[in-house]
């Protein structure tokens, strides 16, 4: 059966593509390679011994959207990671997250409710809850007002869906992750961040092979154990198995409803401190770090209940805060060889 995988040569999608692949899909990976290299099919086929077919498109063009599926009218299904990601670039930049994030979306959803059989899983992100009153937080935690236009484009993108499905035959699946972290196993795939890291562990991992001078810990004045942010850092690994899971649902169409929404993380939540100490213990390497003022738009505490996932998905994840950033460190040592 022909999935195709939007943004399927970036972190969370080529690690996706590989479980895909291992189930016996047949994966169309599309990317505009604006934040990933075509050298990921390699490290695909590395780990599976198949190469997904490749199309280099860029989903703000219209045109070519209808013409790949004009081309593919047999795929059953689409999971849509292919977005712009980066909090901060989305305040200074909004409009091109609302190009990028909303029109791309649009175009994909025109397509697909032409398709006989249309199964939809969406990349969206625990960000669309803000700070959540209560821990851990369900599906049916209160949509805040976003606090970036990355944030708004994931609440909008869910809202779109929603109204699609009311009048179309799509199915859909809302997957929120929580904190996306580590690499496969085999450390052929993993996460390249372009230029300074945002992100928490590929920073501490670059700091460890000394590319970064130390480590900022955006505030430690926070109303938790140890004064840093908590977070629901999950493996990639088990979040691309989850998307499997997932779409196996929708191909299912058994107690199906139109739209489904699920938390993806591990349950447990972890402080920043507490990622810098399992860095240290799988690296066996002190790592340097400073405390310094609190980064706007944190939240203080964001992790999963995992219970509906469990329930409906019968999906858990496997590996611990440690193994995550174990293989986060062993990805980046390989990668920088
Ligand atoms: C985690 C914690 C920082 C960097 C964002 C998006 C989310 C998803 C993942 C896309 C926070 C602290 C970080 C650093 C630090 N994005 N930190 N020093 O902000 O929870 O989530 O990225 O899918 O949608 O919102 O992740 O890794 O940036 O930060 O102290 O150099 O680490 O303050 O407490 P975040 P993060």
């Amino acid at each position: 059966m022909k999935i195709v995988v939007t943004g399927g040569l970036g972190f969370i999608g080529s690690h996706t593509v590989v479980e895909l692949q291992n189930e016996g899909f047949e994966v169309i990976a599309i990317d505009n390679l604006s934040n990933s290299s075509e050298s990921v099919l390699d490290g695909i086929f590395n780990i599976t011994g198949k190469k997904p077919i490749f199309e280099k498109m860029d989903l703000r063009d219209k045109a070519s959207v209808q013409n790949f599926f004009k081309k593919h009218n047999d795929v059953v299904g689409v999971i849509h990671f292919a977005a712009s990601k980066a909090v901060g670039e989305s305040v200074e930049n909004p409009l091109l997250y609302y190009e990028n994030n909303i029109n791309t979306l649009v175009y994909l959803l025109q397509e697909l409710k032409e398709l006989p059989s249309a199964n939809f899983i969406f990349s969206s992100s625990c960000t669309v809850y803000g700070q959540a009153e209560k821990m851990p937080i369900t599906e049916n935690a209160s949509i805040q007002p976003a606090i970036s236009p990355y944030g708004n484009t994931k609440q909008i993108g869910e809202e779109i869906i929603t109204d699609v499905a009311k009048v179309t035959n799509i199915n859909s699946i809302l997957l929120r992750y929580f904190n996306p972290i580590g690499a496969h196993e085999s450390a052929e795939i993993g996460e390249l961040p372009i230029g300074v890291p945002q992100n928490l562990v590929p920073f501490i991992t670059q700091t460890g092979l000394g590319l970064r001078q130390e480590l900022s810990v955006y505030g430690n004045d926070y109303p938790t154990p140890d004064g840093t942010c908590i977070r629901d850092y999950i493996h990639v690994v088990d979040l691309a198995k989850a998307h499997v899971i997932a779409l196996k649902r929708l191909l299912d169409k058994k107690n199906l409803e139109k739209v489904e929404t699920f938390n993806l993380g591990t349950g447990t939540g972890s402080s920043v401190l507490e990622v810098i100490t399992a860095f240290e213990k799988v690296s066996g390497q002190k790592l340097p770090y400073k405390i310094v003022g609190r980064r706007e738009g944190d939240v203080i505490e964001a992790y999963a209940n995992t219970d509906k996932a469990s329930a409906v998905l019968g999906w858990k994840t496997q590996y611990n805060l440690e193994e995550a950033v174990d293989s986060a460190w062993k990805w980046e040592k390989k990668v920088r060889m």
